[in-house]
C-alpha cells in the first residue's frame, strides 16, 4: 500500500514536464553534463551511466576519468568528450574548469573511495554551479561527513540504495525498513538535499518535505548496474535545466518504465541493466 500523504509518480503525469525540443535548438540548449565516475576495476558503472545520460537528451557529455580508463571509455562512449586526470595528484585546472562549465555534475558511479576520489567530491561540492547528483561511492565517501552536503550553493540530489542511506544517516536497516518515507523525508529536510531512496517503490523526498513514490519498475531491475543507469538519466535531466525535484522523480519513473518494457520483451530473469538503456528511446517516444 502507498503511504497516504504522498503522491504517486506515473509516466502520464511527468509528460507535461518535458517541453518539446526547440526546432532552433543546438547542443548548448540541452546542457552540459560533467560525470566524475569510474575507476580502474569499475569502468562499467561509468559507461552505463554515460550511455543512459546520452539516451536521455543531454546536449554535451563530458566525462572526467583517470588516464588509465581512456582506452576503455573512448570507444564505449564515442559521443562524449573527456577530461583526463592523474589520480596521484589533487584535482587540477582541467577538472576545475570542467566543473565550472557544467550545467550539472554527476559524481560517484564506480568512482571508488580512495583519497583522490574524496578530493574530487569536495571539488564538486565547493565549485559546482548547476545541480549536483551524488550516487554510490560519492555517498560512501560522504557517509563520514554528511554535513558536507550543506556546502554547495547549487541544488543536490542523492540517490542512495538502502545500504548507502544507512551509512549516511547512521540508522539500522530495520529502522529504515520500518518507515522508508520518513527516513527519506527527514534526511532531505536535515541536509537540504533531494533524497532518492531506491528500491521497489522508490521514494523521492524534497527539502520542503514534499515526497513522491514511484510506481514503475520491477524486480528484474535488481541487478548491479541498474543504479548507474538511473544516475545517468538523473544527471542528464538536470543538465537540461529541469527543476531538480521534478528531474529526480521523472528520472526514477522513466528508469522504471524502461525496466517494465525490458521485462515484457526479455523477462525479469533475462533482462540486463544495459537493456534498460536501449529501451529509453521507447519511453521517450511515449513522453514526446
Ligand atoms: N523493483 C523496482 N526497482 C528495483 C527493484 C525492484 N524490486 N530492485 C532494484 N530496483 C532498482 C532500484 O530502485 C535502483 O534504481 O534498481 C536500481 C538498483 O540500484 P543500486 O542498488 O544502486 O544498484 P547498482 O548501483 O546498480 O549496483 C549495486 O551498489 O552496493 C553497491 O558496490 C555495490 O556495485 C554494487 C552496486
Ligand atoms: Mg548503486
Amino acid at each position: 500500500m502507498l503511504p497516504c500523504d504522498t503522491e504517486s509518480v506515473l509516466l502520464g503525469n511527468i509528460c507535461p514536464l518535458f517541453p518539446k525540443r526547440d526546432p532552433e535548438g543546438h547542443k548548448g540548449t540541452y546542457g552540459r553534463l560533467l560525470m566524475i565516475c569510474g575507476s580502474v576495476g569499475m569502468a562499467g558503472a561509468c559507461i552505463m551511466a554515460a550511455r543512459a545520460a546520452l539516451r536521455s537528451g543531454v546536449g554535451l557529455l563530458n566525462i572526467a576519468i583517470p588516464h588509465a580508463l581512456y582506452p576503455i571509455l573512448a570507444p564505449a562512449v564515442p559521443e562524449a568528450i573527456f577530461t583526463l586526470y592523474d589520480p596521484t595528484e589533487a584535482p587540477g585546472e582541467a577538472v576545475l574548469d570542467a566543473i565550472d562549465k557544467a550545467s550539472a555534475c554527476l559524481v560517484g558511479c564506480g568512482l571508488g573511495t580512495a583519497p583522490y576520489a574524496a578530493k574530487l567530491v569536495d571539488a564538486v561540492l565547493e565549485n559546482a554551479h548547476g545541480t549536483v547528483v551524488l550516487d554510490a561511492d560519492a555517498l560512501n565517501i560522504l557517509a563520514k561527513t554528511p554535513e558536507k552536503l550543506l556546502v554547495p550553493q547549487a541544488p543536490v540530489i542523492i540517490t542512495p540504495h538502502p545500504g548507502e542511506m544507512c551509512r549516511l544517516n547512521g540508522r539500522t536497516m530495520a529502522e529504515l525498513r520500518a518507515d522508508r518515507l520518513q527516513t527519506a523525508r527527514v534526511f532531505a529536510q536535515t541536509y537540504r538535499v533531494i533524497t532518492v531512496l531506491k528500491g521497489a517503490g522508490t521514494i523521492i523526498a524534497a527539502p520542503s518535505g514534499e515526497t513522491r513514490v514511484n510506481t514503475t519498475g520491477n524486480p528484474g531491475m535488481a541487478k548491479g548496474g541498474s543504479g548507474d543507469v538511473l544516475a545517468g538519466i538523473t544527471g542528464a535531466l538536470c543538465a537540461q535545466n529541469m527543476q531538480p525535484f521534478e528531474a529526480a522523480y521523472s528520472a526514477v519513473c522513466i528508469h522504471g518504465a524502461a525496466g517494465d518494457l525490458c521485462a515484457e520483451a526479455l523477462s525479469q530473469h533475462g533482462m540486463l541493466p544495459t537493456d534498460l538503456i536501449e529501451k529509453l528511446p521507447q519511453v521517450f517516444l511515449q513522453i514526446e
